[in-house]
């Protein structure tokens, strides 16, 4: 056993030591997991594709008995290849030399956190970074996890989610990037750049994962884990494109979703993980299955037990099995019995392998277990910087009627009102296994900031009621008004009352769906008491996903829209609300005026009805008690100056080029220094198959000072003018083109160009 262990470790050795170039790097891993692989049997390869759950304190004894004592005998048998929920570099020491020094082979774990939005230093909510439309910044934020993690022992984050939703009654909203595939793209490619670095060795990086493939922000009427049915069309543009972004991107792994696609669970469809992503797209990174999701597939009626369930996703493409043991319980005997073909179990392994090979695992199994290292990085002042500026650039200003905002910085009484104002522990969000509990600044402590005004606080409500935590339901507050008289007295006497208002953290995020997308509990209601004796009001929103508001759009003048910001959020919304940062941020999904009109997106379909053709007739498309059109658009967000739009116009040279230039001017036609979403959006007339009324296709933020202009360019090329087909197909077809130009998705100004 020690001579095998020994003649592995020198393969190790040898093979950094040659590393010159990617390319000879590339080929020396391939060379370095084929010799490995020659000595593994077949129970050690399928141990390599099992994944559990961290299960006890592996610094303390070992687990004696059930469940825990098979899976650490497991370890020490080499019949497991990574782990999750191992964190902190004494406990992943721990874990990775059972295997390293009690398995026959030695091969190191790979150990995987969901690092989502940070990990002790905690980001905005993914959602909330996708307002910032600022890749930059959205990379930076993946950088500052990525440093944590791997500070912490952890080689591997289950993000980005690049799940494109329509649907704000998903909980899981908050996790993605908002409902457009084209913004999507840009920001799973961000995140992914921001997780993996160049170069996957570094101790200040972990890989990434593109999730869930595919088609689970499409779950029907929002409720988590349900069916999703699409057509061709949807699944190609909308559904796919980041995925392919992040796959182009060079992103390691891929995670399976939970749902059926069109009757087929994600997690056994070889037309998504086998003829899509291994074989059309040459992916050659892994697939984890997601939490239990191989087991699942007997509960979704497509598996008849676990072992038919295991056979489904290893021909299916999907290399490790996340908690469900059907891998490591049946593989074998599969492949004995000829179901499952040993060419597929050599394939997965040697992905995994070269997963481990390319993270530095092989060549020191404890790289990333440094305790000084751990002690240096987490929660720095550098890392605290980094987000808040994130979190700055993620605010989005729906409404400022009357100039209410910026706030003046002196001479002023402000009562600052509502059940998540002095909240620590919402603003960390939903995905935030590894933050401290109420360790972020809260809007009460951020205002403080700012001692010139006299701020008087009162809660006014609770939101709930109990405890909560992440596997459980939350309990709204729906009977105690007791709060809400101080509050009222407080607004009394103020010049101005900031409300903060939203979810609370734990509404959000997996199995978090919502039939009603108001302000939960009572808070509309001491929102209306509020305005009654005092309407100058500024809505702080504090929330996961889109919400149905129009009482307060229409009624209360200023409306900041923060999400759950992470650690720094007190600090960026003060400034925010005191001028010192002008708001940039647009909306990556729309606001429903009512929930009857979700799925609401601003990419959709004409229809063969989409006007009203004369006065008070029925027959078109829409609703006889609701507008049609969102509350606040797509690509929406206000700034403290105002920007002028014109002179949009187009250069076709097409046929020489294969390209469309376009060029529009904007100014700042206000008083103070502001930055700018420049939002292009394309309309192909007709098709061969029918097109959206307008779809993104480029973006660019600028920053003017006042009084400045600037030109900017778009240049469309074939991956803005086509689509895929319902073949899956792309093509790019002749015919009209419309072009709008604009700061939100409801751009007006237009112009228009001729494909021939
Ligand atoms: C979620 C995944 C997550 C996994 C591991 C699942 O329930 O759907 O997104 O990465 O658990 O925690």
């Amino acid at each position: 056993m020690k001579t095998l262990q020994l003649t592995i470790i020198t393969l190790f050795f040898l093979s950094t030591t040659l590393f010159v170039n990617g390319q000879v790097k590339t080929s020396m891993i391939e060379k370095r997991v084929d010799s490995v692989l020659a000595l593994m049997t077949l129970e050690e390869k399928v141990g390599q594709m099992n994944q559990y759950n961290g299960f006890w304190n592996v610094t303390g004894p070992a687990p004696e008995g059930g469940a825990a004592q098979k899976k650490y005998n497991d370890l020490r048998k080499g019949l497991v290849g990574s782990m999750i929920n191992v964190r902190g570099v004494d406990q992943v020491r721990a874990v990775q030399k059972i295997v390293v020094e009690e398995s026959r082979l030695g091969i190191p774990l790979i150990i995987g956190f969901d690092a989502i939005h940070g990990y002790k230093t905690t980001s905005p909510i993914p959602l909330g970074e996708a307002a910032s439309w600022d890749m930059e910044a959205i990379e930076l934020s993946a950088r500052v996890t990525a440093l944590e993690s791997a500070a912490s022992g952890i080689n591997w984050t289950f993000a980005p989610m690049v799940d494109i939703s329509r649907d704000a009654r998903w909980g899981r909203v908050m996790e993605g990037g908002g409902e457009d595939p084209y913004l999507g793209s840009e920001i799973a490619k961000a995140r992914v750049r921001g997780f993996q670095g160049d170069d996957l060795s570094s101790v200040n990086t972990i890989a990434a994962c593109a999730k869930h493939f595919a088609g689970y922000g499409f779950s029907e009427s929002g409720k988590d884990y349900n069916t999703v049915d699409v057509g061709t069309s949807t699944l190609y543009n909308a559904i796919l494109p980041p995925f392919e972004a992040a796959q182009k991107a060079g992103v390691r792994t891929f995670m399976n979703s939970f749902n059926d696609l069109n009757g087929i669970p994600a997690t056994g469809n070889s037309f998504l993980l086998r003829d899509i992503l291994k074989n059309t797209w040459k992916y050659e990174g892994v697939v984890v299955s997601d939490w239990g999701s191989i087991g699942e597939m007997i509960a979704h009626g497509f598996a008849n037990d676990l072992k038919h369930a295991a056979e489904y996703a290893a021909l299916a493409g999907c290399d490790i099995d996340m908690e469900s043991s059907a891998y490591v319980a049946h593989l074998v005997s599969l492949v004995k019995e000829k179901k499952v073909p040993l060419a597929l179990i050599d394939d997965s392994v040697k992905r995994i392998l070269t997963l481990k090979f390319e993270l530095g695992l092989f060549d020191d199994p404890y790289r990333y277990c440094d305790p000084e290292r751990e002690k240096a990085v987490i929660n720095s002042e550098e890392n605290h910087q980094a987000v808040l500026d994130v979190a700055k650039k993620s605010i989005v200003l729906l409404k400022n009627d009357g100039n209410l905002l910026p706030l003046a910085k002196s001479g002023q009484k402000i009562a600052l009102i509502g059940p998540l104002a002095a909240d620590k522990n919402s603003p960390l969000g939903n995905w935030r296994l590894a933050a401290d509990d109420n360790t972020a600044i809260s809007v009460l402590e951020g205002m403080k900031e700012y001692p010139k005004n006299k701020l008087d606080y009162a809660k006014g409500v609770e939101l709930i009621v109990g405890k909560t935590e992440f596997i459980s339901e939350v309990n709204i507050n729906t009977s105690d008004k007791s709060g809400f008289e101080q509050a009222i007295n407080a607004a009394k006497k103020a010049d101005k009352v900031i409300l903060v208002m939203g979810e609370h953290g734990y509404q959000t995020g997996e199995g978090r769906s919502r039939a009603k997308l108001d302000l939960p509990g009572l808070q509309q209601e001491l929102m209306q008491a509020i305005y009654s004796v005092n309407p100058n009001i500024v809505l702080v929103l504090m929330n996961g996903r889109p919400l149905t508001i129009e009482w307060a759009a229409e009624n209360i003048p200023a409306i900041v829209e923060t999400w759950h910001l992470g650690s720094q959020s007190g600090h960026a919304i003060a400034q925010v609300l005191y001028g010192d940062y002008n708001p940039s941020g647009k909306l990556p999904m729309c606001f429903p005026r009512s929930v009857g009109q979700v799925p609401i997106y601003y990419n959709h379909k004409s229809t063969g009805r989409p006007t009203i053709p004369a006065p008070n007739l029925v027959f078109w498309s829409h609703y006889g008690d609701e507008k049609n059109s969102p509350l606040y658009p797509f690509g929406h967000g206000l700034s403290y100056t105002s920007f002028l739009y014109e002179d949009l116009s187009i250069s076709n040279d097409y046929k020489a080029t294969a390209e469309i230039k376009v060029s529009v001017k904007i100014k700042n036609a206000g008083k103070v220094k502001g930055k700018e979403v420049v939002q292009l959006y394309l309309r192909d007339k007709f098709a061969s198959v029918a097109r959206p009324v307008r779809e993104l296709k480029g973006f660019k933020l600028i920053e003017l000072n006042p009084g400045e202009q600037k030109t900017v360019e778009f240049i469309l090329g074939d991956r803005e003018l086509g689509f895929y087909n319902n073949h899956g197909e792309w093509v790019v077809e002749t015919g009209g083109f419309e072009i709008y130009v604009g700061g939100s998705s409801a751009a007006t100004l237009q112009n228009q160009f001729e494909l021939k």
